[in-house]
């Protein structure tokens, strides 16, 4: 039997989002019904609500999230119901060409649910990423479950669906950081900040935060930024340049999405060294470089999609090290709140008061 139950759409570009009751069709083969427990608000969902990822509305947000398999399709062997899981957009197809070079997390052919999610008068939804995790239940396919340890909040575990792996992804998968090396991270919000807690972990020497906001530099310290630049007050590329031995950075990670702060990593990372894109563009913007300067600088111009993560290798490994207190995934909960206040929450990550605001149910 279908369900009825609450979720947060956007109904229409611009629009503020409302709480609505959305039908929750029973799982088919290779597809599973979760109760979620924890969704965080990220910058995506923004982008989805504003329309810069695209025009199929109406989207049913929510993509950051952890809870419990309530039950599953045909087929179905890696998740069982009561299983505490964090919710992926990975579910990694095992056939594309990608995944028969033993590069998965560069799937083309990634499984979501095949049934739609819809309104009560049967309008059918997107779900955000595939996912839709601002509602009590969700519809997925069940490789976009990833069991971890249940000791962990949803809050908290949530959190790894996608922010937080993103950046932590951007730095030790994607920009490869190592130790020793010197880190730039431009924008602190939850997907910089972890990009910096990445680069800790990684045993980067030198992790320089920049961001236009105070609060989010001194926040950025506490991840483990060593040095903070505030590019509103001064030139961003001098700043790293000069806090690197006059060379720059030899990673250079954008966690902004735009092209000054894109150009900006362009010329603030060493000759030779890499810049990794992991915020997300919109359609119309456009980015122009010398093509000498592309050239001469060398390197690597990377883009990270999800962190190059892998999720069945990856939530359960940083779970770990989280338990192990050596990442501190609780320090990016800002404050929780109701499913009912997630237009607050753009509002208030907008004004850049928060890390992350997390939806508790
Ligand atoms: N690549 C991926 O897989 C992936 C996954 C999740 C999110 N993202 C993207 O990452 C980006 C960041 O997401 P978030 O959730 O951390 O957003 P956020 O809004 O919490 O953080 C953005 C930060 O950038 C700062 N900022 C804004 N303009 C700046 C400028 N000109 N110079 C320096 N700092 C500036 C803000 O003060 C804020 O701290 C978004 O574009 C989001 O869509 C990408
Ligand atoms: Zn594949
Ligand atoms: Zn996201």
């Amino acid at each position: 039997m279908p369900q009825e139950v609450r979720g947060v759409i956007a109904p229409g570009r611009d629009e503020p989002v409302r709480v609505e009751t959305i039908v929750i069709p029973d799982p088919g083969p290779g597809e599973a019904v979760v109760k979620v427990q924890a969704c965080g608000v990220c910058h995506t969902d923004l982008h989805y609500k504003q329309g810069g990822i695209n025009d199929e509305f109406p989207f049913l947000l929510g993509h950051e999230a952890a809870g419990v398999v309530e039950s599953v399709g045909e087929g179905v062997t890696d998740v069982a119901p009561g299983d505490f899981v964090v919710l992926n957009w990975r579910a990694v197809c095992g056939q594309c060409r990608a995944c028969l070079r033993g590069r998965p997390w560069y799937c083309f052919a990634t499984h979501n649910a095949v049934q739609r999610m819809s309104l009560v008068d049967g309008t059918e939804l997107s779900a955000a990423l595939g996912i839709g995790a601002f509602a009590e239940k969700t519809l997925v396919a069940a490789g976009q479950c990833t069991k971890v340890d249940a000791s962990v909040a949803p809050a908290v575990a949530g959190l790894l669906g996608c922010g937080v792996m993103a950046g932590i992804g951007a730095a030790i998968n994607t920009g490869n950081v190592g130790r020793g090396d010197s880190v730039a991270v431009i924008g602190c919000g939850g997907v910089g900040d972890a990009a910096i807690a990445g680069s800790r972990l990684a045993g980067a020497a030198r992790i320089i935060a920049v961001d236009v906001d105070d609060r989010k530099l001194e926040k950025a310290r506490a991840m483990g930024a060593t040095h903070t630049v505030n590019s509103r007050s001064v030139d961003a590329v001098e700043a790293i340049r000069e806090l690197t031995g006059g060379f720059g950075a030899d990673v250079v990670i954008e966690a902004v999405g735009r092209p000054e702060t894109y150009e900006q990593a362009f010329y603030a990372r060493d000759l030779a060294g890499t810049v990794v894109l992991v915020g997300v563009p919109t359609p119309e913007m456009k980015l122009e470089l010398p093509l000498l300067d592309v050239f001469g600088r060398g390197g690597a111009l990377k883009s990270s999609w999800y962190g190059d993560c892998l999720p069945s290798r990856d939530f359960p490994m940083l779970i770990d090290l989280h338990l192990q207190g050596r990442l501190d995934l609780g320090a990016f909960v800002t404050e929780t709140i109701a499913l009912d206040e997630v237009e607050k929450a753009f509002e208030r990550m907008h004004a850049g008061d928060v890390l992350r605001s997390v939806v508790v149910l």
